[in-house]
């Protein structure tokens, strides 16, 4: 491992003074540690003032080559892959980093195969087999931006990621599992890519077997190009800020934003933040990250932290409650797994089932456990650290975003106090400021305000793609030379932070973020509505809930019908993930004069929590909070 690793509190402390006096000093050296074809001319260079912030500006590299090849001759038959199928009697699927290598090379010469070159955009829609993590590595191995498309979105989700991003390529299973269902992905692709006239080929790898219709010269199956594909693919030299992929993800306006990462900082920041969140120490641990890597956490915490550490990183294909909700105790039984890195939504969940499935396992491999993507409840944290960690295992809450990259609050593990429900302590590199509404910075402790950062960090989006206004405007536009976060948070007594949730119409659903816009768009296109607001509210197990107040063209058409349809239509439009909880039919929505929906109150009335409502006399028709207020009962 790295001499850059923290090994204790004060070394912690240290290492976030120097970052952040001499960031070219301290992340220079980080980058020494890396492979490059040519070293950079500047480690830091401009800032938010221009938003021309860049990063080891000037110097050459490849990913791929610091996840793969730099370990080959180190370490060739140590695991690098370790695949956990659906089925728990399914067969486990081990790459040593000497087969992944190979695997991501032929891989990467069939895609180049099809006429990928780099720059162009590679749409990957995929079930989590381990061919997915070795199509990331492939596009980047030739210079491809990546753009992976989660498995659970619908098809009119995945034709406009398409075709915001001009994909030339999309990858796809034939059908994905899910617990006990098989999501029929190539279906799902033909019927986006009615709609998509930018993708030239589509590269089928068949996971489930089922019968799917081939495109002739369009589509092409993944064992057939593999077989003749050579597994010598020299990696393409890529500067510091080319981009190396696009993710989408949902704001509070408009549709989602393509978020674009580059290529050196990335790949500093998410093996920085890696090692020295999880500290893996021992040759034998074995890390565990159930997300999905069509979110960030898969892309930055099972793909490429992992890799560039030189660990082995397991990979799950199934949800926690199949065959039943021991699942994950079973998988960590099984594999002795050490690290353990999941979200407060899946805690929920199996807290909430059968409690003898997590008593009878033993658990006693595990060391560190870790959660992201959502804040967690006292009673969910106390839950982990009593039932899964024994209360031997430190939890890292960490804090981030699809647009930092990588971590940027959470403990370090064994080294940073925890308290529960805290991310605790900024990760070095990450300058956060606490803001009141008019961008006035709070100082001291026992304080709360929206959290900003304040200085550029390695990891960082840099941009949206095709929309470098709407970057500036979503990030930069609230407070300026500030990134904005869109997230609450207070700073205690003893300066800990604890993220209270957005501050802005994103609403976090098991993890999840939907724009309240998106959802909102989707209903307006049925015929039979006039309007909808939608709102989160607080959910037992998914964190929030999504509450949709909808006035109706025909009050005549059956509810529940109706009711089905608007949820068939969200299913359909966006994915079952964006699904509303609830829906209330209303005659009229509380306006302010100006014709703004007051959403705060609406939220109130979601929550059950109709006797705050606050002042209601500036609305346009005070009469409609009544009536929401006695119809939400
Ligand atoms: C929320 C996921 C509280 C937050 C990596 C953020 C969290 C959004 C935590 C980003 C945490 C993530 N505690 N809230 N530990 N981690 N969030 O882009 O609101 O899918 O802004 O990235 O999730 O979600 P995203």
């Amino acid at each position: 491992m790295s001499q850059w690793k923290i090994s204790n509190f004060e070394e912690y402390q240290k290492a976030y003074m120097a970052s952040l006096e001499n960031p070219d000093q301290f992340w220079g050296n980080i980058a020494e540690s890396f492979q490059w074809k040519k070293k950079w001319n500047t480690v830091k260079s401009g800032g938010f003032q221009n938003l021309d912030f860049k990063w080891f500006d000037g110097s050459e590299l490849n990913i791929t080559e610091n996840c793969l090849d730099r370990h080959l001759s180190s370490q060739p038959d140590k695991l690098a892959l370790l695949f956990e199928p659906n089925d728990p009697h399914g067969e486990v699927i081990k790459y040593t980093y000497r087969e992944l290598h190979e695997a991501v090379c032929k891989t990467a010469n069939m895609i180049k195969g099809l006429g990928i070159k780099k720059g162009d955009r590679v749409c990957l829609y995929m079930s989590m087999v381990p061919e997915l993590l070795i199509s990331v590595l492939a596009c980047a191995r030739i210079g491809a931006i990546h753009s992976v498309v989660f498995g659970g979105f619908s098809a009119q989700s995945l034709a406009g990621r398409i075709q915001d991003s001009d994909c030339k390529l999309l990858i796809t299973n034939d059908g994905g599992y899910r617990g006990d269902k098989i999501i029929p992905l190539k279906e799902i692709s033909d019927e986006a890519l009615k709609n998509c006239p930018s993708i030239e080929n589509v590269i089928v790898h068949s996971r489930t077997k089922s019968e799917v219709k081939m495109q002739s010269g369009r589509d092409h199956w993944w064992h057939d190009l593999y077989k003749n594909s050579s597994a010598d693919c020299p990696a393409e030299t890529m500067k510091a800020e080319d981009p190396l992929f696009i993710l989408y993800t949902s704001g509070s306006t408009g549709k989602p934003k393509g978020v674009l990462h580059t290529t050196a900082g990335y790949m500093v920041w998410a093996a920085y933040t890696f090692q020295n969140v999880f500290q893996l120490n021992d040759e034998k641990d074995l890390y565990w990250c159930t997300a999905d890597i069509g979110w960030i956490t898969g892309h930055t915490y099972i793909t490429y932290g992992p890799l560039l550490s030189g660990v082995t990183t397991v990979m799950f294909e199934g949800v926690p409650t199949y065959p039943d909700a021991g699942r994950f105790w079973n998988i960590v039984d099984k594999h002795q797994i050490t690290h353990f890195y999941t979200a407060p939504t899946a805690i929920r969940a199996l807290m909430a089932c059968d409690q003898s499935l997590v008593e009878k396992a033993n658990l006693s491999s595990l060391k560190v456990l870790g959660t992201v993507g959502e804040p967690i409840n006292v009673e969910a944290w106390e839950w982990y650290n009593e039932h899964v960690g024994k209360k031997k295992c430190p939890i890292v809450d960490t804090w981030w975003q699809t647009e930092t990259g990588g971590i940027m609050i959470s403990p370090l593990a064994n080294i940073t106090k925890t308290k529960p429900c805290f991310a605790t302590l900024p990760i070095p590199g990450v300058s956060l400021e606490l803001v009141d509404a008019d961008g006035k910075v709070i100082e001291g402790n026992r304080v709360e305000g929206n959290l900003c950062v304040s200085q550029s960090w390695p990891g960082q989006a840099r941009t949206v793609w095709g929309d470098h206004e709407r970057f500036k405007q979503t990030y930069f536009g609230t407070y300026p030379n500030k990134y904005f976060t869109g997230d609450g948070c207070r700073r205690d007594e003893d300066g800990y932070y604890r993220i209270t949730g957005r501050v802005d119409d994103v609403i976090n659903v098991s993890g999840h973020r939907i724009g309240t816009a998106e959802v909102e768009d989707a209903i307006d296109l049925l015929e039979n509505v006039i309007e909808t607001a939608v709102v989160g509210y607080p959910h037992d197990i998914k964190g929030q809930g999504i509450y949709a107040y909808i006035i109706m063209k025909d009050a005549e058409v059956n509810v529940d019908s109706f009711i089905k349809t608007v949820r068939e239509q969200v299913t359909k439009v966006i994915g079952p993930i964006a699904k509303p909880d609830k829906i209330q039919i209303v005659s009229g929505l509380p306006k302010t004069r100006s014709g703004k929906i007051m959403r705060r109150i609406l939220r109130k009335v979601a929550e059950g929590d109709s006797k705050n409502l606050g002042d209601t006399s500036t609305l346009l028709d005070p009469s409609v909070v009544t009536e929401i207020v006695n119809g939400a009962k």
